[in-house]
C-alpha cells in the first residue's frame, strides 16, 4: 500500500514526467484498447452530485479494460449518508468492497475526507467549485493533442470563473508551464477568486481581466468557456442577469486564429450555440472523447 496514491488536487497530476507517460499511454490506448488490462479489479463510483461524462467515462474505462464497476449514482439521496452514515465509514466499507474509489461531492475538502479514511486509491470526480482533477487531465492532454504542446499559449477563460473547477484545476495545471498570457474574461460577480489569481501570478502566469470577448478572441490559441453554475450561484436574480453574458457566438469564433479551438468540459447551455460545432475549432465533443482514454490510463496506473 506504501505506493498508493490518490487524486485529489492538480497537485496530485502536476509531475511532468508522470504527465507524459500518461499521455503516452493515452496515445497507446487510442490507437489499440488492451481489454485485459483491468481485469480483476472492480472501481466504485460514488457520486453525490448529478453526472453524466465524468461517471460514464469513468465507468466505459473500466469496463472496456476488462475491469469491473459498482456504482451507487445519486448518493446524495439513495446511499447510507442519508441514514447519518459518516464519510469515515463510508470510506473504510467501500475500501473492502472496491480496488479503487472515484467520488464527486458538493462540499469542498469531502473527497479528501474520504480519502483520508481509504485504503484504497481515491479519485476526486469534483468536490463543489474546488477541483475536478482528472477533467484538468484531459483538458491537457486535449490542449497538447490538438496544439502540440501545452507551453507557450494564449488561453482566454470564459464564463463564470468563480464556481468552476474545472477552470480552476486547468489554470493551476498550465500555471506550471510557461505560458504565454491568460485572459480571464468573465462579469463582475463571477470572477476568479483574488487568493486564485494571487498565486497564479506568483507562478508567472501573465493574467489579463476584461469584460470583452470579442476582442480577446483574435488573440488567444484556446478559449476554454464554461456555463454559469447556477447550482454554486445560488441566487437566481444574479443568475439572470449574468446567465447570457459572453456567448461565443459563431462570428466570434470565427475570428480566433485558425489553428485555435474552443474547449467547455460540458454540459454547456447558452454559453456555446450550436451552430459552432460545425466550426473545426470546435472542439469540446473530441475533448469529452479523449475524457475516457485519459481516465483509461490514469486508472492503469493507480491500479498497477
Ligand atoms: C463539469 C463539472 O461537473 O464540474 N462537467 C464535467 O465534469 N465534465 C462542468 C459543469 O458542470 O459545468
Amino acid at each position: 500500500m506504501s505506493s498508493m496514491k490518490h487524486i485529489m488536487t492538480t497537485e496530485d497530476i502536476a509531475d511532468t514526467k508522470w504527465l507524459n507517460a500518461i499521455f503516452d499511454h493515452t496515445d497507446k490506448l487510442k490507437t489499440k484498447l488492451d481489454p485485459l488490462l483491468l481485469k480483476g479489479k472492480l472501481v466504485a463510483t460514488l457520486f453525490y452530485e448529478p453526472s453524466t461524462r465524468t461517471r460514464l467515462s469513468f465507468e466505459s474505462a473500466v469496463q472496456r479494460l476488462g475491469g469491473e464497476v459498482i456504482s451507487v449514482e445519486n448518493a446524495a439521496i439513495s446511499s447510507s449518508a442519508t441514514k447519518g452514515e459518516t464519510l469515515a465509514d463510508t470510506a473504510r466499507v467501500m475500501s473492502a468492497y472496491a480496488d479503487a474509489i472515484v467520488m464527486r461531492h458538493p462540499e469542498p475538502g469531502s473527497v479528501a475526507e474520504l480519502a483520508y479514511y481509504a485504503t484504497v486509491p481515491v479519485i476526486n470526480a469534483g468536490d463543489g467549485a474546488h477541483e475536478h482533477p482528472t477533467q484538468a487531465l484531459l483538458d491537457m492532454y486535449t490542449i497538447k493533442n490538438e496544439m502540440g504542446s501545452y507551453d507557450n499559449l494564449t488561453f482566454a477563460f470564459v464564463g463564470d470563473l468563480k464556481h468552476s473547477r474545472t477552470i480552476h484545476s486547468l489554470l493551476d495545471l498550465i500555471s506550471r508551464h510557461p505560458q504565454k498570457k491568460v485572459y480571464l474574461v468573465s462579469p463582475e460577480e463571477l470572477q476568479l477568486p483574488e487568493a486564485t489569481k494571487t498565486l497564479l501570478k506568483k507562478r508567472g502566469l501573465a493574467l489579463e481581466e476584461t469584460s470583452d470577448v470579442a476582442a480577446v478572441a483574435p488573440l488567444v490559441d484556446v478559449i476554454y468557456s464554461n456555463r454559469v453554475q447556477k447550482e454554486r450561484l445560488n441566487n437566481d436574480a444574479v443568475y439572470e442577469k449574468v446567465k447570457s453574458s459572453f456567448i461565443l457566438t459563431l462570428e466570434i469564433v470565427k475570428t480566433m486564429p485558425e489553428h485555435g479551438i474552443v474547449m467547455n468540459p460540458l454540459p454547456r447551455v447558452n454559453e456555446i450555440p450550436p451552430e459552432v460545432d460545425d466550426d473545426p475549432r470546435a472542439c469540446y465533443f473530441r475533448q469529452a472523447k479523449n475524457g475516457v482514454y485519459v481516465r483509461m490510463a490514469l486508472l492503469a496506473d493507480l491500479l498497477k
